[in-house]
């Protein structure tokens, strides 16, 4: 086998934020390494810039591979190479790399292989065929956001048709998966952020209403009536939140008696994890009176304890992207000298959906 060297991006230290982490991310020559066994290598076309891999770099997130590794949760490619022991994916095959039994997210021998790199070296079973009507961009992203979608409306709310979900963090990567599959599962949706030019996208792929949730200054606004003027009165029946913060109990304010709150994440908090004093709290009294449910929804700690839970999971996703009922939206591409730019803007929410990186570039 004779591949040519590429480039992978090296994580040699954590940050203290996932900005000054940038500092210890490099750009360095990466031999194609060789597969053995019933591994597999992917030349990588698509890896997505994703929130997590932010928290990650700077040790927010539950769980953090040593460095040196190379970050990239999420990443679609082609197979360059297979090893001897490697059944069910050829030399050509279009996959997408489940990150869950590869790269920084997994738990085992491979989570320094990440996207952010021209090669990635993955367990065969990890290959996932990427569905023929999407991109490489399109595949690269499917899984992270539409599981975590699926986990919490799914499994945790269990969004029928004729509900009301509210999503906090619409523009985000698992906000508007969850906007589009609460769309598909009937539910009315409100979509809820602090941009209008970025709501309006979300509003053209999918949402019915949209909702701002600070001022014209950036701060935080009351919403509550709002929520209750959508919804006639009653108030929301699920709340998919990924913000925490302020948002968090203004949505509460607005519920519905007997909705279900979705905790899904805290990107208005990202240092929550430090255990600082934590902004992400609820009134317990409102949650009494108003009869929530608050359920807490990790759609990857949940596999890892209960992997059953997978196989319904990703049959349900991928059906649904190979009948175009549901498609990612990439909105910026970048370059892979861009790399630090590209996770600078993921940082600074500035793109509606995700954000794709192709290390080839
Ligand atoms: N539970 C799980 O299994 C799971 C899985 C994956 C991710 N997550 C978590 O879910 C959250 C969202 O992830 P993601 O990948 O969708 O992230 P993302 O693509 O970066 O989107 C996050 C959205 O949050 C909003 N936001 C960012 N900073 C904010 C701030 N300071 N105040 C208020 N809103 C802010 C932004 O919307 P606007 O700029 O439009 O307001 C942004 O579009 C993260 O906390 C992530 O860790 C959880």
């Amino acid at each position: 086998m004779s591949l040519p060297t590429g480039r992978h991006a090296v994580q040699t230290a954590l940050g203290a934020s996932p900005l000054d982490a940038l500092d210890y991310l490099r750009l360095e020559p990466q031999p194609a390494p060789e597969p053995r066994g019933d591994e597999i290598l992917i030349e990588v076309n698509a890896a997505t810039v994703g929130w997590v891999d932010l928290l990650m770099s700077s040790g927010q997130y539950q769980h953090v591979p040593e460095p040196p590794y190379t970050p990239g949760l999420e990443l679609a490619g082609v197979v360059a190479a297979v090893g001897p022991d490697a059944a069910g994916v050829a030399v050509g095959d279009a996959v997408i790399a489940d990150g869950l039994l590869t790269g920084p997210r997994s738990l085992g021998a491979y989570r320094r292989y990440g996207g952010f790199a021209s090669w990635a070296l993955a367990p065969a079973r990890a290959a996932i065929p990427l569905p023929s009507c999407l991109s490489f961009d399109e595949g690269a992203c499917l899984l992270g956001g539409y599981e975590t979608a699926y986990h919490a409306l799914v499994y945790r709310a269990h969004v029928q048709a004729g509900d009301v979900v509210l999503v906090l963090g619409a523009t985000g990567s698992t906000g508007l998966a969850a906007v589009q599959l609460a769309k598909l599962l009937g539910a009315t949706v409100i979509a809820a952020g602090r941009t209008p030019s970025k709501l309006e996208l979300v509003r053209q792929h999918g949402a019915d209403y949209v909702l701002q949730t600070v001022d014209e200054a950036g701060a935080p606004r009351r919403f509550r009536d709002d929520l209750k003027t959508m919804t006639g009165g009653r108030g929301v029946d699920v709340v998919y939140d990924a913000v925490g913060g302020d948002a968090s109990v203004e949505a509460l304010r607005g519920t519905a008696f007997g909705a279900r709150f979705v905790l899904v994440g805290w990107t208005s908090t990202p240092f929550a994890a430090r255990g600082e004093r934590d902004p992400n709290v609820l009134p317990t009294n409102l949650i009494l009176m108003k009869g929530v449910d608050v359920l807490g929804s990790p759609a990857a700690i949940a596999v890892h304890r209960d992997p059953s839970l997978r196989e319904e999971r990703l049959h349900a996703i991928l059906g649904w992207a190979r009948e175009g009922a549901l498609r990612p939206l990439v909105s910026k591409t970048y370059g892979f000298d861009e790399l630090h730019a590209a996770l600078r803007d993921k940082w600074a929410s500035r793109h509606v959906g995700n954000v794709i990186v192709h290390p080839s570039a």
